[in-house]
């Protein structure tokens, strides 16, 4: 293939897949506009993936300029074979995981992606030392390599950590070891040495350098996200996914591959402008995020397990809560994490329909932390139909709660937990919450007395105005549609 023209075509396509990059982020930002969004997203990387494919291709007969010279003597056979099995093998894991993945597993994904954006950006780093003529790479090329490798081994060990926590394989109590602010920033500075001594012996001989700083930075990566306590893991998590773009654009300047630039760049903005929006909703310092040792939680910590409960709860039934329902004027639905494990989504917004038909006004309250991933309940309820104008996030519909006749707690523990507002010993204390307790009556749909992911007794659970419908919540969700379409 012509060499300048395939140039050309590529500098187009790469300008094409970053502007449908650029768009389908603006798409994602809004739960109508999403599903297009994500469209242009896969458009976007199918072109950056064909291109590049016929780039290395035409390479590997020997047409191309940078690997054309080491792989054409075999006419390029055996290159094109492995990329043919990286491209299929890597397609067909992708497809069978994303496909099986349960959403409330979705967080341990993303994580273990964010682990192979790391891996990735360590292995070109220390490729690219490796390679013949590393001897007369720049400083400033030396620079990119140490830095590269650097956040990206930072970010493997940090993901699979995450990966490990959000499995509940570690615990979620923070690690706080003594000293832990001096052991990071002795790490640091030992690589920033490292760096130095790297940059000044190009090649293979200053590799020995490269390789002690990727251990320390390992080390880093480990503990810093061990020194988070589990309140605090959504925000780890989408830090990590801003520190996995900037690897991935660190892997784009070793590689000097534009695109890979621009979409790292991409992917770590937008991953730290939501880092800092997580942060805000969830009133913590991003600092004290980045440098760990934050959320510490109380010695009864499980996270999803049962800390003991502190008090009497009212127990309700199916037809009592119908009955109050009907007589309601106005009703708040607050999904949570278990709302979206009984999968009762479809049936909770049947009951909504229902109500709505009746003359009740019905809302539903999102809290930004609900479930396990960034905007789990809205992609819930989007998936059952339910109108974006009745989903209110908890800035608009907090000061609500106070005229409200009935709000029904679904499946949701931590994000309406008075604690947070009220007890300073508590570990979420200062997460803005859901002020459910606000409304004349609320009823928690919940298995047992178990506490949700921080670990933590609710107290709402005993309050006055509080009802407990135990059960799971698919099937109490039905057994109340019935109910109600029954009177
Ligand atoms: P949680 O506080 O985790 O509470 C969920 C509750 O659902 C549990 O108390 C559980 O009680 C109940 N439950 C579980 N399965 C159920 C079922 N089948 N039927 C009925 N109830 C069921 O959830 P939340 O209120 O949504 O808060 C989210 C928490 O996760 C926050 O602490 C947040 O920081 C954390 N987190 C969030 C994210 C993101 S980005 N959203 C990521 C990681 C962690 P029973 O066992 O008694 O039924």
């Amino acid at each position: 293939m012509d060499l300048a023209f395939l140039g050309t075509t590529r500098g187009l396509c790469y300008l094409a897949a970053s502007v449908l990059f650029i768009l389908s982020l603006r798409g994602l930002s809004t739960q109508e506009t999403a599903r297009g969004g994500n469209l242009l997203g896969i458009i976007g990387m199918t072109l950056a993936v064909v291109i590049t494919a016929i780039t290395l291709i035409s390479n590997a007969v020997g047409g191309g300029d940078a690997v054309a010279a080491t792989v054409a003597p075999d006419g390029g056979g055996r290159a094109i074979g492995l990329l043919g099995a990286a491209l299929v093998g890597g397609a067909a894991i992708g497809a069978l995981v994303a496909s099986r993945v349960a959403m409330t597993s979705m967080p341990e994904l993303v994580a273990m992606l964010h682990s192979f954006v790391g891996a990735a950006a360590v292995l070109v780093g220390i490729t690219t030392s490796l390679q013949s003529g590393a001897e007369a790479h720049q400083t400033a090329h030396m620079i990119e390599i140490f830095i590269g490798v650097f956040v990206g081994a930072v970010t493997f060990s940090g993901s699979v950590i995450a990966f490990c926590k959000l499995r509940g394989m570690v615990g979620s109590k923070p690690l706080m070891l003594p000293g832990r602010h001096a052991l990071n920033a002795s790490i640091v500075l030992a690589s920033i040495v490292l760096g130095v001594m790297f940059v000044s012996q190009p090649g293979p001989d200053g590799l020995v350098y490269l390789l002690v700083m990727t251990g320390l930075a390992l080390v880093l990566g480990i503990h810093l996200v061990m020194a988070i306590g589990g309140g605090d893991m959504p925000v780890v998590v989408s830090l990590l996914n801003s520190y996995s773009g900037w690897a991935a654009a660190a892997a784009g300047f070793m590689l000097s591959n534009d695109l890979l630039i621009v979409t790292g760049a991409l992917v770590g903005s937008s991953g730290a402008i939501l880092s800092t929006i997580m942060c805000r909703a969830m009133n913590r310092s991003i600092w004290n995020v980045v440098f760990g040792g934050f959320g510490a939680a109380p010695a009864a910590n499980t996270a999803g397990g049962a800390a003991a409960p502190a008090g009497d709860v009212s127990k309700t039934s199916v037809s009592e809560v119908a009955e109050m329902l009907l007589g309601a004027h106005a009703v708040i639905i607050v999904p949570g994490y278990g709302m979206a494990v009984a999968q009762a989504q479809h049936a909770v917004k049947e009951i909504s329909s229902h109500l709505i038909e009746k003359g009740v006004k019905v809302e539903y309250a999102i809290h930004p932390v609900a479930g396990r991933l960034p905007g789990h309940m809205n992609v819930l309820l989007a998936e059952a139909n339910v109108s974006y104008e009745i989903v209110k996030e908890m800035d608009e519909i907090n000061g609500e709660f106070a005229h409200t006749d009935v709000v029904m707690v679904i499946g949701a523990n931590d994000i309406v937990n008075p604690s947070a507002l009220d007890d300073t010993s508590s570990p979420i204390y200062g997460m803005p919450v859901l002020e459910v307790w606000k409304a004349r009556r609320v009823i928690m749909l919940k298995r047992s007395m178990s506490a949700g992911y921080a670990g933590i007794d609710n107290p709402l659970a005993y309050r006055d105005n509080t009802m407990m419908l135990f059960g799971d919540a698919r099937q109490s969700v039905t057994s109340l549609l019935g109910a109600l379409r029954g009177s």
